[in-house]
């Protein structure tokens, strides 16, 4: 099949989600051809393709603006039949809600709806997560990616079912509608840490920051994708109200994915708090790897 997949990503999660869904697509013998959105992405050809794949990560329960507003910019036709692969730090039931926007505008321009998966990946805001939970993500993930592809090459349809109270609850928390605005006036980077590495400049998807007379200035077009702040080696960018849910470094995806010296699960029945809702998300995707693929021994 003849794949396209269009993705947005601020701190490469999603870029590194779809690295991997391209890399299982082609091992199988399918082509793949994909878009990562930024500013100044042109609208891309969507004709031709067998399916496309739309992926995003979650913010505040929605799909981010940028990706909203990008799809609406695209010449699909209709019939065209579409996926969904989104990734967020949580899986909260309020995060079903997330794809409600563009779900409503694909099926209103008649576009065929052929399934919706969730990735959990490391949070880039809130708090960092230890390497022993990510390489169990990244694990879990694998698998999904798995099932994923067998559920579209088969055509079916894995709907993510969520409900008018979560939907509601959504639209109040759509965050970036006016957060990146208003927080981009109390951005803040502090001249005697920041290394002049420019890295913030060159990478803001929104071309929003830029140098000048020997600073670094912000506009007010920002995503709150916090790709400055996370990358920033110093680390020295304040990021406004959400200063205290900072989170800042690589967390080194590639080379946790090929780490696979022994650790004990660190999501299980006792796990408590903010981990209890991981436990029925991997033990359901463990479940349906097993039943689609049983071991063979
Ligand atoms: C502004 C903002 C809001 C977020 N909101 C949510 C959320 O509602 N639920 C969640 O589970 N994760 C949330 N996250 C975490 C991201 O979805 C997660 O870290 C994702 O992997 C980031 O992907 P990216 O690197 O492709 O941008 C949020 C992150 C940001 C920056």
């Amino acid at each position: 099949m003849r794949f396209r997949l269009v993705y947005y990503t601020g701190t490469y999660h999603t870029r590194f989600l779809t690295d991997k869904i391209q890399k299982r697509l082609e091992a199988r013998g399918h082509t793949v051809e994909r878009t990562e959105i930024n500013a100044d992405t042109m609208p891309v050809n969507t004709q031709g393709y067998d399916l496309i794949g739309l992926g995003y990560p979650i913010y505040g329960f929605n799909s981010p603006l940028p990706f909203n507003r990008y799809l609406k910019k695209l010449n699909f036709e209709r019939g065209q039949k579409f996926f969904i692969y989104k990734d967020s730090g949580e899986t909260f039931a309020m995060n079903n809600a997330s794809s409600r926007v563009i779900l409503r505008r694909m099926k209103r321009r008649g576009l065929n709806f052929r399934g919706e998966y969730h990735f959990v990946m490391p949070y880039n805001i809130h708090f960092p997560f230890e390497d022993a939970f990510v390489r169990e993500i990244l694990k879990k993930d694998a698998k999904l990616v798995e099932i994923m592809i067998y559920n579209l090459e088969k055509g079916r349809v894995n709907e993510i079912k969520s409900n008018p109270v979560y939907d509601l609850a959504a639209f109040f928390v759509s965050v970036q509608k006016m957060g990146g605005a208003v927080n981009s006036f109390f951005y803040r980077v502090d001249a005697d840490k920041c290394v002049r590495c420019m890295k913030c400049v060159n990478e803001c998807p929104e071309k929003n920051i830029r140098f000048e007379k020997g600073k670094i200035r912000f506009s007010h077009r920002c995503d709150m994708c916090m790709r400055c702040s996370f990358y920033c080696p110093a680390p020295a960018i304040k990021i406004g109200f959400l200063e205290g849910w900072k989170v800042n470094g690589d967390y080194r995806l590639e080379e946790l994915e090929q780490d696979d010296s022994p650790v004990a699960p660190y999501i299980g029945e006792n796990s408590t708090g903010f981990y209890r809702c991981f436990i029925r998300t991997f033990a359901a995707i463990d479940e349906e790897y097993a039943r689609l693929f049983p071991d063979p021994s």
